[in-house]
């Protein structure tokens, strides 16, 4: 019977791979229920709860009979809130009418994909990149096209490799910068250069900043800066820590804003009421948030100090995001494997590359270090004892 029904199955869903980081989760969520304490270093989830701001708005929100359905674009206080955020971070005048409120970055890529692209259309994606990027278009029916972006090319979309796709009828790109698996980033240029060449030649530009505020050099620009008709889609999930609230936006081209609106009341109706009201005060929380953004900072030079003690010892540039992303084909060349071992024997969850790059990510591990600082310590130590243990 399996058989017979599995033929039912839409096909587009079929062609649809496994996130395996959440893979990866579950194992160490089962060892952990085994009594096994796990180093996390596999999903791109701060540690610790959101800022307490966040918190206090939820339970005043509690506290009313306001947490019915809301308009599809979500609150006008909060649109508006965001649309100040634009002004203050990047000087920018975005109108709240341009901005709509949505169940995490994740909802805003369904929204986002489905009015602009029709069934077949080929969208651009860099190589290594956001796994769940290349399953929502096979979701959606519509065509990936990776776009080479690994050491070999600065890990990043060269112009050349775009425009040649836009030639072969691309229809649009959606990128991030930072980028999640590599922490590499676009510079303002090179993010203009792109900008500029995708819509000269008729594609849409979308411009994932999930990872904006989470720098460690230089500040990340918005593609915001550079045209009207990009799609920008953020979140409250990494620099706010909200994961767990599904909460995020987009920035809409005016001429998209409806479409993507009769949609979303479609589909969704609205993103979560009470999330959207802990949202508000997401952007008061500065000092909160910053100081958790030194953590992931003193992690991050903690790793690049002691990886390569361990035996890691090639990464991406790592200028933004909390990844790194590191070359361990001295160690392995399957790194699905390696990553169960590490998990299974030294209890350190990690992310095959495989999950980024179907092409080479076999190659890579990604190192996920927003947790704890106590936890990355741990997850070190056993590293460096499985290692030794590796070598004798
Ligand atoms: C590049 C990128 N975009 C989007 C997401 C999804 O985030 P959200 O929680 O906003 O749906 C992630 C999560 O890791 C990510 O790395």
């Amino acid at each position: 019977m399996a058989a017979d029904n599995e033929r039912k199955i839409a096909q587009r869903a079929a062609r649809v791979d496994a996130f395996i980081v959440m893979d990866v989760l579950r194992e160490a969520k089962a060892l952990e229920a085994a009594g096994v304490k796990v180093a996390h270093m596999e999903v791109g989830q701060p540690g610790g709860p959101p800022p307490r701001k966040v918190l206090q708005a939820a339970e005043a929100a509690l506290r009313t009979d306001d947490l019915g359905y809301t308009e599809a674009a979500g609150i006008i206080p909060l649109r508006e809130r965001i649309a100040r955020h634009y002004a203050e971070q990047h000087g920018l005048d975005i109108s709240p009418e341009r901005i709509f409120i949505t169940t995490g970055s994740s909802g805003a890529f369904t929204l986002a994909l489905s009015a602009l692209f029709d069934a077949g259309q080929r969208v651009g994606l860099a190589n290594p990149g956001y796994p769940a990027y290349r399953n929502i278009l096979h979701a959606l029916d519509l065509e990936p096209v990776l776009l080479a972006a690994g050491a070999a090319q600065g890990w990043v979309p060269q112009p050349h490799d775009v425009a040649t796709a836009l030639e072969a009828d691309m229809a649009g790109v959606l990128l991030a910068s930072p980028v999640n698996p590599t922490g590499a980033m676009l510079s303002a240029a090179q993010l203009e250069g792109l900008v500029r060449l995708v819509e000269a030649r008729g594609g849409v530009f979308i411009s994932d900043e999930i990872y904006h505020r989470l720098t460690y050099g230089e500040e990340a620009q918005t593609a915001l800066a550079f045209s009207d008709d990009v799609v920008v889609i953020n979140s409250f999930s990494k620099y706010y820590a909200m994961t767990g609230w599904r909460i995020g936006w987009m920035v809409l081209p005016g001429w998209l804003a409806r479409t993507v609106e009769v949609l979303a009341q479609n589909m969704l109706i609205n993103a979560p009421t009470i999330s959207q009201h802990a949202a508000l005060a997401a952007f008061d929380a500065e000092d909160e948030l910053e100081e958790r953004k030194s953590r992931y900072a003193a992690n991050r030079a903690f790793l690049l100090r002691e990886l390569p003690n361990i035996g890691f010892r090639d990464f991406s540039p790592a200028d933004g995001a909390f990844y790194l992303y590191a070359d361990v084909r001295h160690l392995s060349n399957d790194s699905v494997a390696l990553a169960r071992q590490l998990l299974t024997e030294a209890h350190v969850a990690t992310t095959p590359g495989l999950d980024f790059d179907p092409r080479g990510g076999r190659q890579y591990l990604r190192f996920s270090y927003c947790a704890t600082g106590e936890d990355i310590e741990l997850a070190c130590e056993r590293l460096a004892r499985w290692m030794q243990r590796r070598e004798n």
